[in-house]
């Protein structure tokens, strides 16, 4: 079939894994799905039984409490520990565990021995800091070895660490710290994006002088004599730090499984962002699991997730999940285009790796950018590639297989979400044909189903909101502000607790066909996907209006789910001119950070709204997507949409 003409929306062809990648596939096994659902919740021991614990587990699911579900629940264990000790005894010790990349070229690779050694010398620093069990670790740092080896300094003192994306803004990293009750916060100097060298310690100076509490804090020196600082009270050097503790190891602490690993802040759907809670024991059993299962991995792989390890990707499918299985996990500090379009590949040749894991949005880049980039390198070594974050249109997807896998390697479309701590939705590459523009069907021991408003199922093809029915290992055990939250925000729209019936709701809508395969529609609630992050409208809005002289304002995704565009209407006096748009640029740039600057500024004299006015933000999406409108005479004011038409278009 000619690749051009495939209609975007129903490319159902089926393609079968590669006959070349079933022979050494982990999990091959087509009757798996029907094993995990006969043999559910104790299917989920094999995820479990892959750890090393302490006090061994007697029962896989405690689910007495519901949804307060409690995985592995008397077993005890250590997350630093299955991802370094146990491999110094299972003879990997000279094995690289990571493999990181500096923007600049610098290379770095630590041995499994190595990043043991650095991991307990940082937690002995900590320790000595004060940091104790429970005691939550803000981690500000970009991506440098730093950040994974005091994910798990914190990991093996019992810890629970807080990472912050290193792009968010000072006062994002304050509501972060706060309502985590952290004292201890890691950061750096500086580093460097692109060719500029940005300040990072003056953003997290402001956090902490906005904060009541005393921060004891740690400065990683990245920058060296590029951008010279000087440390304060209560600021360590974390070089120093580790000569000091030089040598020193430190017990792991014995977790209980169902203590908090890490808490990670992510958009909700209402005001301030949401800490979700991850467990130790569920959550590294089932990062391991999908990281084997899914995305291939095995301990001699290079394998690498091109994402940020300040969102849930990272922690789960650069650090967690692949250090668990002892295979080699490559990081990579800079951004695809930098020096060249071409490093990426260049990367994938020079360490042959065997997996790649990346966002849709990256995807679309390298096929604008042109086949000359990846055509330029050897990629035989790639066996299997992924996807997450945003649906992966037909087109991307087949370019992706054609001109980065050489038509040689399965995609994973996976679906998940911060709090389901791991992949949900995916076929297995070893099991499953692949359908481009669907995800899959729900993995083994996942089951889901698809609502209408009202809770009842819909039928197959038409669109419902994206239930799971049933625990699963990786799944957020709460909210850090309680339990109250966590039921509100996720299990009060379709559960019934009087009939015991627990659904979770994911802000999702999808489709599924008759094979039982979804195609994921986007969020239904308010919170944008912008090239694969999360925001949540009412954050961005509120940032926006309180830029004096604004009166309203609605942001949506831009074209391709790249980027932000904001519609804003100013008051009376106000005339809407290029001082404005910088004043908004900037506000949402400090509440939030530059990855959440809208890329357009569309002022409009009102918003279009229902007559019961609240505003149409579906059908701002539709015009900034150039879709076609359909009914809107629900509208207050529908003549205000041509006029946003005709902005649009006016600077298009
Ligand atoms: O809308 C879905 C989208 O990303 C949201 C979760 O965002 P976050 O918690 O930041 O985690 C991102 C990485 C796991 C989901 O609610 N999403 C994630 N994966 C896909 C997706 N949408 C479509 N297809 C996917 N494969």
């Amino acid at each position: 079939m000619d690749r051009e003409t495939v209609d975007e929306a129903t490319d159902v062809t089926r393609q079968s894994p590669p006959s070349s990648f079933l022979e050494g596939a982990n999990v091959t096994d087509g009757s798996i799905r029907e094993t995990f659902s006969s043999e559910w919740p104790e299917c989920w021991d094999r995820a479990g039984a892959s750890l090393d614990w302490m006090e061994p587990y007697s029962r896989v699911l405690d689910r007495r409490n519901p949804p307060f579900y409690r995985w592995f629940p008397d077993g005890t264990l250590n997350a630093s520990y299955n991802c370094l000790d146990r491999h110094l005894e299972s003879g990997r010790k000279n094995h690289a565990a990571i493999r990181w990349e500096g923007k600049d070229g610098e290379r770095r690779t630590y041995t499994y021995r190595e990043l043991f050694v650095e991991v307990n010398e940082c937690a002995a620093a900590l320790r000595a800091l004060g940091v104790g069990e429970d005691d939550v670790v803000t981690i500000y740092l970009p991506m440098i070895p730093e950040l994974p080896i005091a994910m798990l300094a914190c990991a093996r003192l019992g810890a629970p660490h807080s990472v912050v994306f290193a792009g968010l803004s000072a006062a994002a990293l304050a509501t972060r710290m706060e309502a985590a009750d952290s004292e201890y916060l890691i950061t750096c100097d500086g580093y460097y994006r692109r060719g500029d060298a940005f300040n990072q310690k003056s953003k997290a100076d402001n956090a902490r002088f906005s904060l009541e509490t005393d921060v004891t804090t740690v400065v990683v020196d990245r920058l060296g004599e590029a951008l010279p600082h000087v440390l304060g009270d209560g600021e360590h050097d974390y070089g120093d730090l580790l000569e000091a503790h030089s040598r020193e190891t430190v017990e792991p602490v014995a977790r209980d499984a169902e203590d908090m690993l890490f808490l990670m802040y992510t958009s909700g759907t209402t005001g301030e962002p949401k800490g979700v809670v991850h467990s130790t024991g569920g959550y590294l059993a089932y990062a391991a699991w999908t990281s084997q299962a899914v995305l291939d991995v095995k301990p001699e792989d290079t394998y690498w997730c091109a994402a940020d390890i300040g969102w849930i990707t990272g922690h789960s499918y650069i650090v967690y999940g692949p250090l668990a299985l002892g295979t080699t996990t490559v990081m990579y500090e800079g951004t695809p285009d930098y020096p060249d379009r071409d490093r990426l590949w260049e990367i994938v040749e020079r360490m042959a790796v065997d997996v790649f894991y990346t966002a849709p949005t990256a995807v679309r880049a390298f096929m604008k950018w042109g086949t000359e980039y990846p055509d330029a390198y050897d990629r035989s070594s790639l066996r299997l590639l992924g996807t997450v974050g945003e649906p992966i249109n037909p087109r991307a997807w087949h370019w992706y297989r054609d001109h980065i896998g050489d038509g040689e390697c399965p995609i994973v479309d996976t679906w998940w979400q911060t709090e389901t701590g791991g992949i949900t939705i995916s076929t297995l590459p070893g099991v499953d044909d692949m359908k481009p523009g669907a995800a899959g069907p729900p993995l083994p021991g996942i089951d889901v189903e698809l609502l209408a408003g009202d809770g009842s199922p819909v039928d197959v093809g038409e669109p419902g909101y994206l239930t799971l029915t049933k625990p699963w290992p990786g799944m957020a055990k709460t909210l850090y502000d309680g339990d109250d939250s966590f039921l509100e925000e996720y299990w009060s729209q379709f559960s019934d607790p009087e009939a015991d019936d627990w659904r979770y709701a994911s802000g999702d809508a999808a489709r599924m066909d008759d094979d039982g395969y979804l195609t994921i529609l986007g969020r239904v609630d308010d919170v944008i996907n912008v090239a694969g992050r999360r925001f949540s409208t009412m954050e961005i809005e509120s940032a926006i209006v309180g830029v004096e002289g604004i009166a309203e304002a609605a942001v949506v995704g831009g074209p391709d789910g790249a980027t932000v565009y904001a519609y804003v209407s100013t008051e009376g006096d106000t005339e809407p001119d290029g001082s404005i748009e910088s004043r908004v640029i900037n506000a949402v740039e400090t509440a939030i950070g530059p990855i959440a600057r809208p890329e357009r500024i569309v002022f409009t004299p009102e918003l279009p709204k229902t007559r019961s006015g609240k505003i149409m933000r579906r059908l701002l999406e539709d015009v900034t997507n150039g879709e076609s409108l359909g009914d809107t005479s629900a509208l207050r004011n529908p003549e205000i949409v041509g006029e946003i038409q005709s902005a649009i278009g006016a600077r298009d």
